[in-house]
């Protein structure tokens, strides 16, 4: 007679309800995850209520597996599903097993490093413009005047929309997308059979309800994307180099184009995922560096050696070696997103470890950047570390891993050298008086509270 198999024991974690963990997850991340972290070591279990189940791990060698491991047994796509009513269903965040990489394939060459100093100039001149205008001497909010540059540099550079009723039209409809979006701390999970139970957002109140607005704003996003898409394919390439020029003619191996919903849903997508995110990491460079003033002059030391009458030379970035340390410090201290995750869909053995099907397997950044095996003495910022480090992406992977690793990686690490460096061409950073950074989630990030306030004075 067959024995049946005994039933997975997945690793141990809270007892409280799904819906307790739920709250802490939201409302005290860092101390939920740490507290997890400490009792239960390198394995824990979370869930969250609609049989929600997430399996985190901070141990090396299982990061290595998953993010090796068989796209088509861990969907990353399937885990972000709560993005579908923004982003589309053809979103590269979306996207599993061949759909995915076939589209990410044609959108990979646009993000290679090598092109980042075709977007290098409109960069720096976006940073100037706004750094110019930071009131001296007072405190102010950092974060949206980071928001405001990142957007304003993804519109130049990957939709290649120029001064005018378009930009101003479009980044405005995405900048009250992004704040309905993001203001509530809703919990919205994915129901075990992969669909988005929506329901409480798309409850049809009208435009009072906030789905009602999120869907009218979508419509107004999409009126402005797909114009802009059905004017550039009339258009010449000649002289562009934007993103959405090349996306509009890169083709997959059978030939084929990105269909006119494709390019939307991609475009969307690079909106969204390129700007928050980027805005985000550069107010806790900022923070940190307004904590840590002997790090801020010895790296101002270092800018102004590629800094010409203000304004930072991009092509001199490779230089500041200082720089990209302290980037990489900062990410690793205060990572934007805090874990990944993968969704299991058939039984799987991790680092020896058997997990069903139905459970997220989720690598998480935030404690693994912590560990004290890896990193000694976790919590003290120490831009050194990374001097001479040679950096595995088991334990350290502020932008994920394997064939779902962040496409705008690249992207992101230059836009933020230039704009931290552009800024230290001109200025010193002050703590703002009295304020104590505090951490909490907005959308899917790790973000600093009160729009991170600081002072600034002329160097
Ligand atoms: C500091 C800034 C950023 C951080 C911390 C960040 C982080 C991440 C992370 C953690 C992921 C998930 C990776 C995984 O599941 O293994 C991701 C995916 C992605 N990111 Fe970023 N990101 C940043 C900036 C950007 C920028 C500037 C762009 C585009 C212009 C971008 C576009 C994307 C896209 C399209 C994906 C999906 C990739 C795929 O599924 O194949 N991100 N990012």
């Amino acid at each position: 007679m067959p024995t049946a198999r005994p039933p997975v024991v997945l690793p141990p974690g809270p007892r409280r309800p799904p819906l307790v963990q739920g709250l802490q997850w939201v409302y005290r991340p860092v101390p939920f995850i740490e507290m997890c972290a400490k009792r239960f070591g390198d394995w824990f279990t979370l869930r969250f209520p609609r049989g929600y189940t997430f399996v985190f791990t901070t141990d090396p060698a299982a990061i290595k597996e998953i993010f090796a491991g068989d796209p088509e047994q861990l969907h990353a796509g399937k885990a972000n599903a709560i993005l579908k009513p923004i982003l589309g269903e053809h979103s590269l965040l979306l996207l599993d097993g061949q759909d995915h990489l076939r589209e990410r394939r044609m959108m990979m060459p646009p993000f290679h490093g090598e092109r980042m100093h075709t977007y290098g100039r409109v960069m720096a001149s976006i940073a100037d413009e706004s750094i110019k205008r930071w009131p001296r001497g007072r405190a102010f909010p950092v974060q949206p005047e980071m928001q405001a540059i990142t957007m304003g540099v993804i519109l130049r550079t990957v939709f290649g929309v120029e001064e005018g009723a378009t930009l101003t039209e479009l980044g405005a409809a995405i900048n009250v997308m992004l704040t309905v979006g993001t203001s509530g701390k809703t919990i919205n999970f994915v129901g075990r059979d992969g669909k988005v139970p929506f329901e409480a957002l798309q409850l049809a109140l009208g435009s009072f309800s906030p789905w009602g607005r999120i869907s009218k704003l979508i419509a107004n996003v999409d009126r402005i994307l797909l114009g802009e898409i059905a004017k550039r394919r009339k258009q010449s390439p000649e002289g562009r180099d934007d993103v959405l020029t090349m996306l509009l003619a890169a083709k997959d191996e059978q030939g084929r184009g990105l269909t006119d919903k494709e390019l939307r849903d991609e475009m969307i997508t690079l909106l969204l995922a390129g700007h928050e995110t980027t805005a985000t990491a550069l107010s806790w460079l900022f923070w940190r560096l307004t904590k840590h003033p002997e790090v801020q002059e010895k790296l101002r030391a270092e800018v102004l050696g590629a800094c010409k009458d203000g304004r930072i030379e991009p092509e001199r970035l490779g230089e500041l070696k200082y720089l990209d340390a302290v980037i990489k410090e900062t990410l690793r201290l205060n990572p934007i997103i805090p874990f990944v995750a993968r969704w299991i869909m058939s039984p799987v053995t991790i680092a020896g470890r058997e997990l069903p099907a139905g459970v997220l397997v989720c690598p998480a950044i935030y404690l693994t950047h912590r560990r004290p095996d890896l990193w000694p003495d976790p919590e003290r910022f120490d831009p050194e570390r990374f001097l001479d480090k040679r950096l595995t992406g088991n334990e350290y992977f502020p932008f994920g891993g394997g064939t779902r690793r962040c496409i705008g990686m690249a992207f992101a690490l230059f836009e933020m050298k230039i704009i931290a460096a552009q800024a230290l061409c001109r200025l010193k950073l002050l703590p703002a008086p009295g304020y104590k950074a505090g951490l909490y989630h907005r959308g899917l990030s790790f973000a600093p509270t009160k729009g991170m306030p600081l002072v600034v004075e002329k160097a």
